[in-house]
């Protein structure tokens, strides 16, 4: 089942920003990119590195452990082929910022 979470304010996430969340017993990497909003998973599809600090070049963001890079509005490796990324739709509605993710077993736990 899909359902929206509540990350946080808008305001918090400016043009330029990035923002870790914790939500349904997930960390995500919010980030504000010319106003277009992006959501991914913080764990590197190719060995679990958190994705919170890698530098950011337009919208790929890479990964700080072995410098493979992802599309943060895809999840995909520039290419055809490759890993990809577990990437969230994210909005802003009325100043709050609203995270789709799709319950797990453990998120139910929580
Ligand atoms: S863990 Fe990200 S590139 Fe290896």
């Amino acid at each position: 089942m899909t359902r929206e979470v509540l990350a946080g304010m808008a305001d918090e996430l400016a043009p330029g920003q990035r923002k870790l969340v914790f939500v349904d017993g997930r960390s995500i990497v919010l980030f504000n990119i010319e106003g277009q909003l992006h959501a991914i998973d913080n764990a590197c599809p190719h060995n679990g590195a958190s994705l919170a600090s890698g530098p950011l070049e337009g919208c790929m963001v890479r990964c700080p452990a072995h410098g493979l890079r992802f599309d943060v509005r895809s999840g995909c490796m520039p290419g055809a082929a490759g890993l990809k990324l577990t990437t969230f739709p994210v909005r802003a509605v009325e100043g709050k910022l609203l995270v789709s993710v799709t319950q797990t077993p453990a998120s139910r736990q929580v």
